[in-house]
């Protein structure tokens, strides 16, 4: 496995790869990896002849409050699970490298951004769009591999991906979760052991949610009402938002109805923790 720090170096590596024909399979992520990332990577190393993994803190998706500083920053750990995952590239760029003196140039996917998790964090799907824009055009990869953990992350990639013609396929791997439900995240790591002990209530409410959905319930406002009771009740959490949406298209939908997505942020002390379920309901 090769770490490679230069955008130049990279292009040239990947071109002799696609060169002789063989797929490229690429994962983007800011590192700190966990389980969630191994599952994407796996699944990259199954369908593909080349896997790339970038590890890129992008400070464009952090707001001027948000954990950019104390996001954890693990190379040396995470070249060694890579290694172990038999990955072929961890592309390690520099913030100085990736944004240049002068840099101007921004993605921005209208409407899905600024709901959900766009509304307390305004910039952070524009930072988002414009870090992956630039990966895709420096690794050129035949598939992208992201996890459904970042439902509206990965539904504006998609956005975008097609609007702008971008020649990459994409995959959403499923959620991988703690014993306990806990969603995987590098954020849990700043988690108390009593926060730890308590977030598991956001997945518990999740499946208590589509429990009550399927067996009939329709109002998203009755199910919202129950989700937040729900986690008020058993946790100190502080809800950021709990909603019912269209899983295409993110549109809040009030009568329940066909393929639904609940997505929900919930702060834990300074720590904000997303998780979400999607199902067919009746
Ligand atoms: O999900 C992440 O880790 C990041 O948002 C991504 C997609 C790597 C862009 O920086």
């Amino acid at each position: 496995m090769r770490i490679i720090r230069s955008i130049n170096l990279l292009r040239n590596e990947l071109k002799a790869v696609r060169s002789k024909n063989q797929t490229i399979g690429f994962v983007p992520t800011m590192g700190a990896f966990h389980e969630g990332h191994f599952s994407l990577m796996r699944k990259a190393r199954r369908d593909n002849d080349i896997v790339v993994v970038s590890v890129f803190v992008n400070p464009t998706q952090f707001g001027p409050h948000e954990d950019f500083k104390k996001y954890p920053r693990q190379i040396k750990i995470d070249e060694l699970f890579a290694k172990k995952e038999k990955v072929d590239i961890i592309f390690y760029p520099s913030a100085e490298k990736m944004y240049q003196p002068g840099y101007l140039t921004y993605v921005n996917v209208t409407n899905i951004s600024k709901v959900l998790c766009g509304r307390s964090r305004p910039n952070h799907f524009n930072g988002v769009a414009t870090v992956v824009s630039k990966l895709i055009n420096i690794t050129e990869p035949d598939v992208m591999y992201l996890g459904q953990k970042d439902a509206q992350q990965a539904a504006i990639i998609k956005a975008m991906v097609k609007d702008l013609n971008f020649n990459v396929r994409i995959k959403i791997c499923p959620i991988v979760r703690e014993k306990n439900g806990l969603a995987m995240s590098s954020r849990n790591s700043y988690l108390s052991q009593k926060q730890r002990d308590e977030a598991p209530i956001l997945y518990k409410s999740l499946v208590g949610a589509k429990n009550k959905i399927l067996s009939g319930k329709t109002s998203s406002k009755s199910i919202i009402n129950w989700i937040d009771s729900n986690i008020k009740d058993n946790s100190s959490g502080i809800v950021d938002y709990i909603e019912c949406v269209n899983a295409d298209t993110l549109d809040p939908i009030t009568k329940i109805k066909g393929r639904i997505m609940i997505a929900i942020a919930v702060k834990f002390g300074k720590t904000r923790l997303i998780d979400n379920i999607v199902f067919h309901s009746r």
